[in-house]
Formats: structure tokens, C-alpha cells, sequence
């Protein structure tokens, strides 16, 4: 009882902090935005003032097979729809209070992701159409059978390469995400099952998964063995600095498999990268810089990570 009653204070006074900044947020976008927030804190500027840092790429450090195939990124329209709707969502206040509340109820048995395939929130973006179709060097009719797209979360991400394909298979590990895949009629096979359906695929997407899995190395060989062999790709996401660690329900574990990389700026860390493919199978044909954006809360309009997004072709 005393744990409960501490536990309401607790809350009734976030909340009354959660008001005043409120009113801060309210000014800021409403009366004098640039003014007030730079006083505030300077990393908060508006996303068109910071953008171009997210694709920037220093080519002199990049080996010599990698230098001429990347493909230089940019803030394009479909990156500023999702972040123009994120900010505009993380201003809905009683929604915001709404997930918030919830979240810090189901935080105590269930993973974050798990908590935001419950509530629908949290979605995600790597690229928009047009990145994926430059990426891929395809025109926008471009049509293929099979995409299979691994770790795939709320299918957010999934959608936007879905128009290209006949059959979307799907895999994941969250139950709460599984549900918002079925919603969305993506054909969701066991993390066990995908290896041994008999099916090659077109295309495979791994966006943002090597890090978060157990066996990160296993994955990839068992990519190259169901992937068609010839005309086949692989699209892989990798968020940067590599820092693998596993969700499971409430906690964070370390992976049983140790995937190498190694140097500390983006580049070498690409550089790296490109042997640890090469191992699996793959040569790397494209690559690209892109910013990994997550939807807001009552705190932040987005979250921005730094990927790393390759094209990989079977060897
Ligand atoms: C960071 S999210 C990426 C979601 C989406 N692909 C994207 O790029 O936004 C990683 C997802 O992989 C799922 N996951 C973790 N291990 C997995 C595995 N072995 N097989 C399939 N999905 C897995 C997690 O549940 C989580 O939803
Ligand atoms: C996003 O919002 C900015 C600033 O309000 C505006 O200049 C831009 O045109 C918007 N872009 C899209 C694609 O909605
Ligand atoms: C880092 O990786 C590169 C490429 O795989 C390799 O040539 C280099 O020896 C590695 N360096 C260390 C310190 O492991």
C-alpha cells in the first residue's frame, strides 16, 4: 500500500513537471521559437538547421573498395513528412500522458519495443521510397516476387518497400509486434521457420537487427542460403557506433555470438563491416549514410540514431 501511495506521488509530481515544460513547448513553437530554445539547450534546433550532419560522410577514410560505391543521402520529402508528423504527434498532450502512464505501468515485466507494439507508438524510419529505390538502383514500377523482411517491428518500415513485391514474408520476436504485422497482412513466419520454408527470396531486409539479436554471424550465413543466387539482396541496416545488446522482457542481455567490428569513427567501423560481409558470403555493392529516426514522446519530437545501410550482393 505504501509502495502504491509513494508510487501516485511519484507520478502526480512528474506530472506537474511534465505542465511546466509543457508550457515551454507551447512557446516555443508558438511565440519565439529560436530565441527561447536556444537558450533552453542548443542541441535542440529545428531538424532543417541540423539535418545535413546525418549524411555526411568523409570519403578520404574509406578503403578503396568501398570509396566509389556510396551513395551520397539527403533530407528528401519523405524524411521531412515523418519527422513534421513526429513533432506534430509528440504535441498531442493527453496521448502523450496517455502512453507515458502505460509505459511506466507495463516497464515493469515487458520490453520497451514490446510496450510500443502494444500502444501503436514508436515507429520507425530508414528510408523513404525514393532512398530505397536509389539504393537498390530500381525505377519505381520495378516489380519482384519475394521480399522477406527480418526483425521487421510494426512493419512501418516494411511498407515502404512493400509496393515492389508479390508476397511479403515478415519475422519477429516481439508477440505485441507480431499482432501489429498481422494487422497490417505481412505473412509472419517463426524466427525458427524462415531458414527451412524451401523459398528463396528477392530480397531480404535486416534493417537495424544485427545488433539487437543473439546470433548476429549465424544470421547473416543463414541470409546467403536463402537468398536466390544470382539476381538476390540483401538490404541491411546497422546503427553506428556498433553496440549489440539484447532485449529480453524488461532487461538487457549481452549476445551470445560476437560479431567483429572494429575503429571508432563511422567509417572505419563501414570499413570493418564490409570483411565481416565478405566472411558470410555477400560483397557489399552500394552503401549509404542515413539518420534512424524514431517518433517522439512528451519529451522529444524524434529520436535520431546514425545507420549505415547496405546493399549486399550474394557471392
Ligand atoms: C530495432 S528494431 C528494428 C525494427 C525495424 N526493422 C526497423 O528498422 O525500424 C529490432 C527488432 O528486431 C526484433 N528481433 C530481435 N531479435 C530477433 C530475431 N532473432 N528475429 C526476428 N526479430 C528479432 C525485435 O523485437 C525488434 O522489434
Ligand atoms: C515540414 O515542415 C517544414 C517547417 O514547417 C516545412 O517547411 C516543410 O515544407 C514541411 N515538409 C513537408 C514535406 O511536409
Ligand atoms: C580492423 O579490421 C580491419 C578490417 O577487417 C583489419 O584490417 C584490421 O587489422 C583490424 N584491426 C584491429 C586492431 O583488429
Amino acid at each position: 500500500m505504501k509502495v502504491f501511495v509513494g508510487w501516485v506521488v511519484t507520478y502526480v509530481l512528474c506530472l506537474a513537471v511534465v505542465k511546466k515544460m509543457w508550457s515551454s513547448r507551447y512557446l516555443r513553437s508558438h511565440l519565439t521559437r529560436s530565441l527561447y530554445m536556444n537558450m533552453l539547450s542548443p542541441n535542440q534546433a529545428p531538424y532543417w538547421e541540423v539535418s545535413h550532419q546525418w549524411y555526411l560522410c568523409d570519403k578520404e577514410k574509406l578503403s578503396e573498395d568501398l570509396e566509389p560505391i556510396f551513395i551520397q543521402s539527403f533530407l528528401d520529402q519523405g524524411t521531412q513528412t515523418f519527422l513534421n508528423r513526429s513533432i506534430e504527434k509528440s504535441g498531442w498532450l493527453s496521448i502523450q500522458l496517455y502512453h507515458s502512464f502505460m509505459s511506466s505501468v507495463f516497464s515493469m515485466f515487458m520490453s520497451r519495443t514490446s510496450i510500443n507494439g502494444l500502444l501503436g507508438r514508436g515507429s520507425m524510419f530508414v528510408f523513404s521510397p525514393e532512398q530505397f529505390q536509389r539504393l537498390l538502383k530500381i525505377g519505381p514500377d520495378w516489380k519482384s516476387h519475394r521480399l522477406l523482411d527480418l526483425g521487421a517491428g510494426d512493419g512501418e518500415v516494411t511498407k515502404v518497400m512493400s509496393p515492389h513485391f508479390e508476397e511479403i514474408y515478415v519475422t519477429e520476436m516481439s508477440q505485441t509486434m507480431i499482432w501489429q504485422l498481422q494487422k497490417k497482412k505481412y505473412r509472419v513466419l517463426h524466427i525458427e521457420e524462415w531458414q527451412r520454408t524451401g523459398f528463396q527470396y528477392d530480397v531480404i531486409s535486416c534493417l537495424n537487427l544485427l545488433d539487437r539479436c543473439h546470433q548476429p554471424v549465424t544470421l547473416l550465413k543463414e541470409m546467403r542460403s536463402v537468398l536466390e543466387p544470382t539476381r538476390g539482396r540483401v538490404i541491411l541496416a546497422l546503427v553506428l557506433p556498433f553496440h549489440p545488446y539484447v532485449e529480453n522482457g524488461g532487461k538487457w542481455e549481452k549476445p551470445s555470438e560476437i560479431m567483429e567490428v572494429n575503429g571508432s569513427v563511422w567509417e572505419e567501423q563501414v570499413n570493418s563491416l564490409a570483411a565481416v560481409f565478405q566472411e558470410a558470403g555477400f560483397v557489399v555493392e552500394a552503401f549509404t549514410r542515413l539518420p534512424y529516426l524514431c517518433e517522439g514522446d512528451m519529451y522529444n519530437d524524434y529520436y535520431v540514431l546514425d545507420d549505415a545501410v547496405f546493399v549486399l550482393r550474394p557471392v
